[in-house]
């Protein structure tokens, strides 16, 4: 048994929030019902919403609050259930209202330094939990959180370089393959950790994610301090899984040589199945943008090489020509469906 300030996990592994849509109620229910922490992307989900297009604000965040709800109600009480909210998304601030109005258990946020968050959560409201690559980042976090608003994280995700989508890691580091290993990495962060742990009065549990694949990965990274871990790819291959048979059977049919960094819209580098689109993305520097979202703070559509919301709803789809396929360096570990409590049970303690 877990427990995070209160709030109780009873197998110590997160389910990574994966966007657009790949994780939404369906897979973080399924997980949270097992007791482990399962995790919505608020990733632009509003997409199968009619009124997208003309209202994406207002349908994103209806979905977001009917797929809250849903996995809520999926758990049947047992485990927990986190949003994953991107800082870089544009209504960044009522996407986390949104999720705690609906039953959110926890906010877990990257994709940028997640620096006001404690001022969107009330102590007690929610867990927060920002995710980083490195112990540098952990601590700017939790010295502005302390100063600013006397908070701490209450539990910290250490995404490593082998994680999928959006990588907190430099694009030259990636392809040499020569980034810091989690292994390297989670001495550092524990270490950083501490007075802050200490002005808390309590731990701050860190979960370790990017290329954790089996309880052998766990075991070793918990035997190192890590307080747990947190899947991404491995769930993809899950029955219960948001994203279509399509999008799953890529993954499941995909090797480690079809992977591919690339630099996304979003201004991160991020790891995804080489496709058609990205090679015609190689091949012109761009595709056509025919129509704006608006979702993310700084993207400007007439230098963005293509539009990173359509290209993941396509492959959401299972647009194989048009989708954006993200997945972690693990793919060639994923070569069957299998149920969501097949894959908790291995990390139960
Ligand atoms: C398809 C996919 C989409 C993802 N989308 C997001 C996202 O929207 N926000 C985020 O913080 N992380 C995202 N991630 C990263 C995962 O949450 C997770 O930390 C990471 O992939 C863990 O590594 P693993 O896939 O090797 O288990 C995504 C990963 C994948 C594979």
């Amino acid at each position: 048994m877990l427990n995070i300030h209160g709030k109780e996990l009873t197998v110590p592994l997160l389910q990574g929030g994966m966007g657009v849509g790949v994780s939404l109620g369906g897979l973080a229910g399924a997980v949270a019902r097992e007791g482990a922490m399962g995790c919505v992307s608020t990733a632009d989900v509003g997409f199968y919403d009619p009124d997208f297009r003309k209202d994406p604000d207002g349908a994103n965040l209806r979905k977001i609050e009917h797929e809250v709800a849903k996995a809520v109600e999926l758990s049947e009480g047992n485990g927990l259930v986190a949003v994953n909210v991107m800082f870089a998304t544009k209504l960044y601030g009522e996407i986390v209202r949104a999720s705690i109005a609906a039953g959110a258990d926890a906010v877990v946020s990257g994709a940028g330094l997640p620096m006001e968050l404690p001022s969107l959560v009330e102590e007690g409201e929610a867990l927060i939990a920002p995710i980083v690559s490195g112990a540098r980042a952990a601590k700017l976090i939790c010295k502005q959180w302390q100063r600013k608003y006397k908070r701490f994280p209450d539990f910290v995700v250490l995404e490593g370089c082998k994680a999928g989508g959006h990588l907190g890691f430099k694009r030259e580091e990636l392809l040499e393959d020569n980034c810091e290993s989690i292994e390297e990495t989670l001495p550092k962060l524990l270490e950083e950790l501490k007075p802050f742990e200490e002005a808390k009065g309590t731990a701050i549990p860190v979960f370790c994610a990017g290329g954790i694949w089996d309880r052998a990965d766990a075991d070793r990274v918990m035997g190192l301090g890590a307080s747990g871990v947190q899947l991404a790819t491995r769930f993809i291959g899950t029955y219960e899984c948001d994203a279509s048979q399509e999008y799953k059977d890529k993954l499941i049919q995909a090797g480690s040589g079809d992977l591919r960094i690339i630099q996304s819209p979003v201004g991160m580098p991020g790891r995804a199945v080489n496709s058609p689109l990205l090679e015609r993305v190689k091949e012109n520097g761009k595709e056509p943008i025919t129509y704006c979202y608006h979702c993310l703070k700084a993207c400007n559509p007439s230098v963005a090489p293509y539009c990173i919301t359509k290209a993941l709803v396509d492959a959401l789809k299972g647009d194989w020509e048009n989708g954006l396929f993200f997945s972690g360096a693990n793919v060639d570990k994923l070569t069957e469906m299998v149920h969501v409590k097949d894959i908790v049970d291995e990390f139960r303690r």
